[in-house]
């Protein structure tokens, strides 16, 4: 979804203490489920609980005709699935063709409405015994979600966390008496520089008590024509640190972003249909697939709740750009996002031409990359997990990965090939990532 001002922010860091139960969620742009049925949201869901995942957000944009349906579609298939896997919503105030949402009114064009018409669902999220409701946004619509207000009191209540992250931790306080925690969208790195958690601690120290939910994505490459402005942020190792901070910064809530983005470039959920794929992404979307990257996270879920799954079996995954980040045309593409007051930058000087990879391993092992006939690189991999990258130094042809134990390869893949230029017929750069595991 479109994205706003994002802050940065240097707050005091408070002493924070979780007790309720953790819960890990992932990101649905629900229109871009344009061609669900109810076996395709099937699909959807046994492959997010099969990754740890507890819930999809429904993030549903105001006068999106597909949206009832699909919503229908979505706590039919969750209900036919045992509701163990469950859904809420997330009222997109800046991505529906009728813009903000009236508190209340008639299904579909109201909060309450869909609320009321959901929160019965055993499927539906419940926290402290209420419905779970999420925002993009809506800044302007605050007073809708004061206690006593029209949507407090037309629903028996919700448990509130909106993302109102164009507030930044320093506005979130005003507005505190309304939320119940608050969702941080701010979630890439600006410039030449990878992620630290020092927002994410911005925003637990401004919350206090109240929930924080951190986002974690893997990638963002956004260049749809027509779609206004055309820009990325550093992915590269993103994906790997993001996770290992979720340890540190110990949120109540991770809300991955997302499941089917694809014109943003940041879906870790299947392709299931091309019409599906936002117009002008379709180029820099198919045959990259981003699957595998869902492959750790029963270990990294289990390991922010404090339970890791036992590692059976020694695993890598691996993404990379197809071409240098010189490569091609950046077709009006810069690294930040001027509209947010970011400076614009080239993607070379942003993006680090290398494979970004990591290993969970059953006990420790030499782990080794070849790209083509490049120089076979190793490292020294530990019990567990562990994460590297190692730059293309002008090599092409397809990276070869392994595990070696005692001299004997213990598993081994290979991805896509990288080529010194780029692959898409426009003759544009392609910045988005390829994803491979095995
Ligand atoms: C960025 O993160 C990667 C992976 O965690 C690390 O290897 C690298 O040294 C970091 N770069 C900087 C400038 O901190």
């Amino acid at each position: 979804m479109r994205l706003v001002a994002l802050f940065s922010a240097g707050l005091a860091v408070l002493p924070y203490a979780v007790s309720a139960q953790k819960s890990v969620f992932a990101h649905i742009v629900v229109g871009n489920t344009a061609a669900h049925s109810v076996t395709t949201w099937g699909t959807d869901i046994s492959l997010a609980q099969a990754a740890g995942i507890d819930a999809f957000v429904l993030n549903i944009g105001l006068g999106d005709t597909n949206t009832p349906g699909q919503v229908a579609n979505a706590f039919s298939a969750a209900e036919a699935a045992g509701s163990t896997f469950k859904l809420f919503f997330a009222f997109d105030y800046l991505g529906g063709p009728s813009g903000a949402w009236p508190a209340t009114g008639d299904f579909p064009n109201s909060v309450v409405s869909f609320v009321n018409k959901y929160k019965t669902s055993p499927a539906y999220f419940k926290f402290n015994n209420l419905p779970f409701v999420s925002t993009f946004e809506g800044t302007g619509n605050v007073n809708d979600w004061a206690q006593g207000g029209p949507i407090r009191s037309g629903t028996g209540g919700v448990y509130f966390v909106p993302d109102w992250t164009s507030l930044g931790p320093g506005g979130i306080t005003g507005v505190s008496d309304k939320i119940d925690g608050a969702f941080n969208f701010d979630m890439w790195p600006e410039g030449a520089h990878n992620k630290t958690a020092d927002v994410d601690k911005a925003w637990q120290g401004a919350l206090g008590q109240k929930s924080y939910m951190m986002g974690v994505s893997p990638w963002f490459f956004h260049s749809a024509t027509g779609f206004g402005p055309n820009w990325l942020w550093r992915g590269d190792d993103l994906w790997a640190d993001s996770w290992a901070q979720t340890l540190d910064v110990n949120p109540q809530f991770v809300q991955i972003v997302t499941w089917n983005d694809y014109a943003e470039a940041t879906y870790i959920g299947p392709l299931h249909d091309p019409s599906e794929i936002a117009a002008g992404s379709g180029q820099y979307v198919n045959n990259m697939p981003h699957d595998s990257w869902r492959d750790f996270l029963p270990y990294y879920i289990g390991k922010f709740k404090n339970s890791p799954p036992a590692i059976d079996r020694d695993q890598m995954q691996f993404w990379y750009r197809l071409a240098p980040a010189s490569a091609g045309s950046t077709c009006g593409v810069t690294a930040n996002n001027p509209n947010q007051g970011q400076q614009a930058l080239p993607p070379d000087a942003v993006l680090q031409d290398g494979v970004f990879f990591s290993a969970l391993l059953k006990a420790d092992a030499k782990v080794t990359v070849q790209i083509g006939s490049g120089p076979l690189v190793s490292f020294d991999g530990k019990q567990g997990i562990n994460h590297w990258s190692t730059p293309f130094n002008g090599n092409t042809g397809a990276p070869v990965f392994s595990i070696v134990r005692d001299g004997v390869t213990v598993n081994s893949g290979k991805g896509a090939a990288i080529e010194a230029n780029t692959n898409l017929p426009s003759g544009c750069a392609n910045y988005n990532a390829w994803v491979g595991s095995f």
